[in-house]
């Protein structure tokens, strides 16, 4: 074939994920410990692993429905409820999807016409602004400051309104940060929202991976909210399931029909095994969550306390998710160069800030879902690079 090959326009803007590159820097580097990824490095609760493999012997291994099996819907339904007092009715307004980032893209497929605005956390997870892309729009960022914790400032998201505002897209708890909001700040973000009649998609997909006496505000709980809220969530971090691929998205019977819609189209439904797995660890005892979040704790004082300890970074300690995002401007590096360098010299990978907005340049990414000697070592190693610079 002489002709040249011609790409749809709609890809121009996306480029590569710039975790995936030091995901692949890990790869390549021997005897390097890996702080880029997102995930826990727990296995699934067995009960639930056992359900999928007697779901596979009872021969469930057929299509389910578009929206996912009844079991989970209804067992979703009966979460929203018991997590927020919210209902949902399981047959409309709920989508069983392939993870969270299924979920985050058919919304704003489902949701954003072109040269409309879409308002996303800078830093942020590297879904949002590709997928405003591909649906035409234009990411509006708004700032996640470290002067107030890396959480948005009320005045500054009101400053970006347009009219041609239409959906506001967050993130709590934050990845990259581990930023929380407060009450005040989630009830301020929705009340922008009913008042500008915009759309929001929440991602809450690390709800249950928060700190202390630290608490997680569902956006769709505030007055005016439900009917204009997506709540995008997943199997992936609460129960260690990422390969598995189960997310899930609450909402109005008119936004989850759309979804359901290009749902359809693009996947016909999720692994019919996965949302057996899934269904158990809902239903089942949910110690494994506490029990594995009370060794991120652990984890996470122990980076927040030896990042410190190291002249050069300074760190806030993160209310929640499985990173920490320190400051390392005092390095003189970019963050890409920092992290090029920490993979170099101290064989430890982690993502630097750029990767997550221009707002997250003089920052890097760690992620403290690795095994708490793996982080002492880690540590150790990146004490003894940095003296070199
Ligand atoms: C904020 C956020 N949302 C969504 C996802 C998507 O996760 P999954 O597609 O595995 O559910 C991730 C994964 O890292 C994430 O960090």
């Amino acid at each position: 074939m002489s002709q040249k090959i011609k790409l749809a326009e709609r890809l121009k803007n996306v480029k590569p994920s710039g975790i995936r590159r030091f995901f692949r820097l890990a790869e390549k580097t021997s005897s390097s410990i890996n702080l880029s990824v997102g995930e826990p490095d727990f296995r699934p609760p067995k009960h639930a692993l056992d359900a999928g493999l007697q779901a596979a012997k009872e021969g469930k291994t057929h299509y389910a429905q578009t929206n996912g099996i009844q079991e989970l819907r209804e067992a979703l339904a009966q979460k929203a409820y018991r997590d927020y007092g919210l209902n949902y009715d399981p047959d409309s307004e709920i989508l069983i999807t392939v993870g969270g980032t299924e979920a985050v893209f058919l919304a704003l497929f489902s949701l954003v016409n072109p040269g409309e605005e879409v308002l996303i956390p800078d830093p942020g997870f590297v879904c949002y602004e590709p997928g405003i892309f591909l649906a035409g729009g234009i990411p509006v960022h708004f700032p996640l400051l470290e002067k107030n914790e890396f959480r948005p400032s009320i005045d500054n998201v009101i400053s970006l309104l347009t009219e041609k505002s239409r959906v506001m897209m967050l993130n709590f708890p934050n990845n990259p940060t581990g930023a929380i909001l407060s009450y005040n700040e989630a009830a301020s973000l929705a009340k922008i929202a009913v008042e500008r009649d915009m759309i929001v998609i929440s991602d809450e997909v690390y709800e249950k991976i928060i700190y202390n006496d630290a608490k997680h505000y569902c956006l769709a709980t505030f007055p005016g909210m439900q009917e204009r809220t997506l709540v995008v969530n997943s199997f992936s971090k609460t129960y260690a399931m990422t390969g598995l691929r189960v997310g899930y998205v609450y909402g109005p019977k008119e936004l989850i029909s759309s979804l359901w819609l290009a749902h359809q189209y693009t996947v016909a439904c999720v692994d019919t095994l996965a949302q057996y797995i899934a269904l158990a660890a809902l239903r089942g005892p949910q110690d494994f969550v506490e029990n594995m979040v009370r060794e991120f704790d652990r984890r996470r004082r122990l980076v927040y306390k030896r990042l410190n300890e190291i002249k050069g970074f300074h760190c806030l300690l993160p209310k929640g998710a499985f990173y920490v995002y320190p400051n390392v401007k005092n390095f003189g590096m970019s963050s890409e160069q920092f992290a090029e360098f920490l993979a170099k010299e101290a064989k430890v990978i982690t993502v630097p800030g750029s990767a997550f907005g221009n707002y997250g340049e003089g920052y890097i990414r760690l992620s403290y879902a690795a095994a708490y000697s793996d982080l002492e070592k880690a540590l150790n190693r990146i004490e003894k690079a940095v003296k070199k610079v």
